[in-house]
């Protein structure tokens, strides 16, 4: 019989530490719905110490997703443990996921810590997660540069004190395949007990091995493989779950492995991450990518027309390729938006649907046309909206005036935390002009990295979609973004989400 091998989905824990990718808790609900559609089998919701944003979406996530287990990353250190708990306590299948690092750099240079020590805070986190919960993970941080012996001596005294899973994680994304693959065996081989709990995996992309080194590892008995959808994560990213997935079913000839995915839900997926994260998918990405089961050459297009099979190894109907069915017209009403909206992947709430199809409504009645995207971005605009207390910056008004031979001039005015400020700025265009006047009056060691322009859809009636990333001294990346009919208004509005997502992650006044 073959083997089931588990889909642990991190897309928004390790995928949300993808630079700039920041996720609302809304977002995150929104995302986890699909996540549990799609048939993943835990779903690692977030790192609840992290941030009160991130506490609050965990436990909204335990809360309200049901089917896979909810899981939340801890430290190995008593407060992240107890927290997590916390977080997690509400699911039906709750995880404690706590980690430690075990190779000499990360023991030597980072934890300062020796490898006795390094044991017993291992396993002194697994007890304590133990004792709240029976599921319990534990990974060896950097276990692709830990010495396979000391790597054994960790995973033999956690499964004693009662991990149930054991995650082996290429942190840097350091080991070749072969390499990885014999690493699972050896753990095999020395630690009889890893054969009475789950092993998984968790490999990054630096050299691009990720999901080479996930499938390595499955074939030497790992169980559970971590991975993110579109293969975000930090850095280069995580294992890809679609590609992960793909292998396995496309070459079960070879891996004689399921998994317990609905393929057909993966593009959909796909598409959902790729617009409520800001992160784009290349044309060129295997599985979701758009050209993916395009075919240009002549010859490739003859012999896919006279059998699909020439060319083609997987069928993209079995990747929920199944073209777009329902059409937004200038009548349709709540029920085509929600099917639409539904049919891409976002459940959303009836106050949440209402204002979106509100949204549609006015734009058909001042004549424009609006298509599907249309409807996504407006969907996205509103699930992206902060709450009325995250909104510490409100826009109150401003002006620009351009023109041939002119500079480009702006005012803006701003309430910050309940206090009216004026800016004014010059620019080369009307959109740095106005920049400028924000950033005469708010922090000016937040820098804006980018900014990003796309009409929705054709014509000059089309919606504005402004998405913007802003740097902070520490390096932190936020985003933010707006869709409106005017392209002013909407860079405007999107660079004031990016800063209220910026005074919120510091609690900050200006
Ligand atoms: O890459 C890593 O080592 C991690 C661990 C926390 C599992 O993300
Ligand atoms: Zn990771």
């Amino acid at each position: 019989m073959s083997k089931n091998i588990l889909i642990f989905d991190t897309t928004l824990r390790d995928g949300e530490q993808s630079p700039g990718a920041s996720l609302t808790v809304k977002e995150k609900i929104i995302i986890a719905e699909q996540l549990s559609k799609l048939g993943v089998d835990v779903i690692e919701a977030g790192f609840p110490i992290a941030s009160p944003g991130d506490f609050e979406a965990v436990k909204k996530i335990a809360q309200t997703i049901e089917g896979p287990v909810i899981c939340g990353l801890a430290r190995a250190i008593d407060k992240d443990i107890d927290c997590c708990w916390e977080a997690v306590k509400y699911a039906k299948k709750p995880r404690i996921h706590t980690f430690i690092a075990t190779s000499s750099i990360h023991r030597d240079e980072k934890l300062r810590k020796s490898k006795e020590e390094v044991i017993a805070d291992a396993v002194q986190a697994v007890k304590r997660a133990k004792s709240y919960c029976d599921d319990v993970e534990f990974s060896p941080e950097d276990a692709g540069r830990t010495s396979l012996e000391y790597m054994c001596d960790v995973v033999s005294a956690v499964i004693a004190a009662g991990a149930t899973t054991i995650n082996i994680p290429d942190t840097v994304g350091y080991t070749e395949p072969e390499e990885f693959g014999n690493r699972i065996k050896t753990l095999f081989d020395k630690v009889p007990e890893a054969k009475n709990v789950v092993i998984s995996v968790h490999c990054h992309n630096d050299l691009g091995n990720a999901v080479a080194n996930s499938l390595a590892a499955v074939r030497q008995g790992a169980t559970q493989v971590e991975c993110c959808v579109n293969g975000i994560g930090e850095r280069a990213g995580n294992a890809s779950l679609e590609e992960v997935v793909m292998n396995l079913k496309t070459r079960k000839d070879f891996f004689d492995a399921d998994t317990n995915i609905n393929t057909k839900e993966l593009f959909k997926t796909s598409k959902l991450v790729s617009n409520l994260t800001g992160l784009s998918i290349s044309r060129n990405k295997a599985i979701v990518g758009l050209n993916a089961f395009a075919h240009e050459a002549g010859i490739h297009q003859h012999g896919v027309l006279q059998s699909k099979a020439t060319y083609e190894i997987m069928n993209a109907e079995d990747v929920g390729w199944s073209g777009e069915n329902i059409v937004i017209g200038k009548h349709s009403g709540k029920h085509a938006v929600m099917a639409l909206l539904e049919e891409e992947g976002y459940s959303l709430t009836s106050e949440q649907n209402t204002q979106v199809t509100e949204k549609v409504k006015d734009l058909a009645d001042k004549n424009k046309s609006v298509e599907r995207d249309d409807v996504l971005a407006i969907a996205m605009d509103i699930l992206g909206q902060l709450s009325e207390t995250e909104q510490r910056i409100k826009l109150e008004g401003f002006t620009v005036t351009t023109g041939n031979g002119m500079t480009p001039t702006a005012s803006v005015k701003l309430l910050i935390n309940d206090q009216e400020k004026i800016g004014t700025g010059v620019g080369d265009g009307p959109i740095d002009a106005l920049s400028k006047a924000v950033w005469s009056i708010v922090d000016p060691s937040v820098k804006l990295l980018e900014y990003n322009l796309k009409a929705i859809t054709g014509g000059t009636d089309a919606l504005a979609d402004v998405s913007i990333k802003l740097k902070d001294i520490n390096g932190k990346v936020f985003s933010g973004r707006a869709v409106h009919e005017d392209v002013i208004r909407a860079g405007l509005l999107a660079i004031i989400s990016g800063l209220n997502r910026y005074m919120n992650a510091y609690n900050k006044g200006n």
